[in-house]
């Protein structure tokens, strides 16, 4: 690890591969998800110790409804669980906690510790962390639309002046940088409806690793090689003189 490589200011990652770790294990896949939980905390600490400022975590997609009741109650109660179990932790570490998603579906008890969690930390400044939870890219997308609509339709702002700029603040990350690293775990190449409009010029990693397996050393990885790429938005990028 060189010491001025260069850290992405947002690291988003798709934690997949809970339900193979465990049934490898011969476990239910509710296993998965609780091992999966114990990386969640090993990804932040890495991360604050890296000096990312934005952690975005796809904890739950809106697709994910269509699972089996019991792996869906299992992930709500973890998600409780986790809140009151890191919260003195988080609040010391200085991290941020924000849930980003739709807020319809989730039980009130569900309800009840993400506005927790959120006024608990809202003074966190070492390291923002997001859960997607109830999270589609898709619907976001369409819903920044409706709203960029409906301001049209009062008068409030003329067609020409939707442009990226305004869009992106339509978005449920509006004040959030676009994610410059995504990794997903567990061999899969794809983003799944997450984040598709921030994820234009982000650099992708996918290790092969199952989620629960995913340690400091592999966050700390992903950063070595992110730190490898050259990022140059459609741009040709000079070589750089030698001195
Ligand atoms: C994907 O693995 C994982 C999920 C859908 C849930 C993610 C949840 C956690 C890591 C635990 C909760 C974390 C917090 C922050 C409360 P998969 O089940 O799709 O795995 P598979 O592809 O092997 O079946």
């Amino acid at each position: 690890m060189s010491e001025n490589r260069s850290i992405p200011k947002h690291v988003a990652i798709i934690m997949d591969g809970n339900g193979r770790w465990a049934t490898q294990r011969g476990l239910e896949r509710q296993e998965g998800h609780i091992a999966g939980a114990k990386a969640v905390r090993a990804a932040i600490r890495a991360a604050a110790t890296a000096g990312v400022d934005y952690v975005t975590l796809y904890t739950f997609s809106t697709e994910n409804w269509g699972r089996p009741e019991a792996e869906i109650n299992a992930i709500m109660e973890l998600f409780c669980y986790m809140v009151q179990s890191q919260v003195e932790e988080l609040i010391k570490e200085g991290v941020r906690v924000k849930i980003m998603g739709e807020r319809s579906r989730f039980p009130e008890k569900v309800l009840s510790q993400i506005d927790y969690i959120e006024e608990s930390t809202a003074k966190g400044e070492t390291l923002t962390l997001i859960l997607a939870f109830n999270y589609s890219s898709r619907r976001e997308m369409v819903f920044a639309a409706q709203a960029i609509a409906r301001r049209v339709a009062e008068g409030q702002i003329k067609v020409e002046e939707i442009d990226e700029e305004l869009f992106s603040r339509s978005l449920m990350t509006a004040g959030v940088p676009d994610p410059d690293l995504i990794i997903r775990t567990s061999g899969e190449y794809r983003l799944s409806n997450f984040l598709l409009w921030q994820a234009s010029y982000a650099e992708l990693y996918f290790p092969e690793v199952l989620w629960p397996d995913f340690t400091e050393e592999d966050f700390n990885r992903a950063l070595d090689i992110y730190a490898g790429r050259e990022r140059r938005y459609g741009l040709v990028i000079q070589e750089k003189e030698e001195r």
